[in-house]
């Protein structure tokens, strides 16, 4: 039976770290690309020299070049710089946007048929640039922001009330910077509506930490930013699509029309399986998220219009 082959592009913290869960997952081969000499290779030997104890036999390949990433089913894109303290995620707007294309171009001569999962900031343009250079449908191009961002919100919920995380579920839309848009109208506790269950004051602070989530990180690493939770959220993202799960998260994908969006990438809820976006699910919006929603969208539109510029 063929077994699904992943590249992961970076082998920085959150390629490495990528890399590393998917290993441990066993379904799938992996390639590990990096353009620094040697970093893959050795971290590749490294999650080999961990299989024994964990028990995976996953085959993995560390390289500097992009032949052995032929025919990957799902490539990972992480490559990029990242944002130092005091940054925001468009700062790195220019040299991400010129990275991003040439691992672009490099992956889908040899792997036309993959699903690019992007990962690189600012996060929306960046997929942006992915999609424009790949010219791949939009069901393949997907940029993961959204389900790091519900996994924070989530986080801040369960030790707000002292709950198990898997009890709670939540959403949060729109682009992946200072103006996303968590959803406490469709975050619930057990099933209990998250606004039933905190003040507005809690809530409102619970959104702030949100959207400040990564900057919060970056803050206390003080030399690069989070890769525990963002490469958790690319493998939870991965592997509905590689079991064809129909796992219903918020990702970037570009709308055309959906929620009144016209050829722009959002996050919005969207089902995930083998055909990578199977669906991008519409819920109802009051007038007040719906102008926050819209708000995060111009902020994205002046970002990929930007770097049209650029590449
Ligand atoms: C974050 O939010 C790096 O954008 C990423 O942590």
């Amino acid at each position: 039976m063929k077994k699904n082959k992943i590249t992961v592009i970076g082998a920085g913290q959150v390629g490495g770290t990528t890399a590393q869960r998917l290993a441990e997952k066993e379904f799938a081969d992996i390639v590990l690309v990096d353009v620094s000499p040697d970093l893959p290779q050795g971290k590749v030997l490294d999650l080999l020299e961990s299989g024994p104890i964990y028990g995976y036999d996953t085959r993995l390949i560390g390289t500097e070049n992009y032949e052995e990433t032929a025919n990957s089913d799902i490539v990972i894109i992480t490559s990029g710089v990242p944002r130092k303290p005091g940054m925001s995620r468009d700062d790195l707007l220019r040299v991400n946007a010129g990275i991003v294309k040439s691992v672009t171009e490099q992956v889908v001569q040899r792997s036309p048929e993959a699903i690019l999962v992007v990962v690189s900031n600012p996060l929306d343009a960046m997929s942006y640039v992915a999609h424009r250079v790949s010219r791949f449908p939009r069901e393949r191009v997907i940029g993961m922001a959204g389900a790091l961002d519900s996994a924070r919100f989530r986080a801040f919920i369960a030790m707000e009330l002292e709950v198990s995380v898997e009890n709670v579920h939540a959403f949060v839309l729109g682009g992946h910077g200072d103006s996303m848009v968590p959803l406490p109208r469709y975050t619930t506790v057990a099933g209990i509506p998250l606004t039933e269950l905190l003040s507005k004051e809690r809530l409102d602070a619970l959104i702030q930490r949100t959207r400040d989530g990564g900057a919060e990180i970056v803050r206390l690493f003080k030399t690069g930013s989070a890769f525990y939770a963002p490469s958790a959220a690319i493998v939870e993202m991965v592997e509905a699509i590689v079991k064809d799960k129909k796992k219903i998260l918020p990702c970037a994908v570009l709308c055309q029309g959906e929620y009144k969006i016209d050829n722009l990438f959002v996050g919005v809820p969207v089902k995930l399986g083998q055909g990578g976006i199977e669906e991008i699910i519409q819920i109802k919006l009051t007038p007040e998220e719906e102008a926050n929603f819209r708000q995060s969208a111009v902020a994205v539109r002046e970002l990929c219009e930007a770097v049209d510029k650029m590449i």
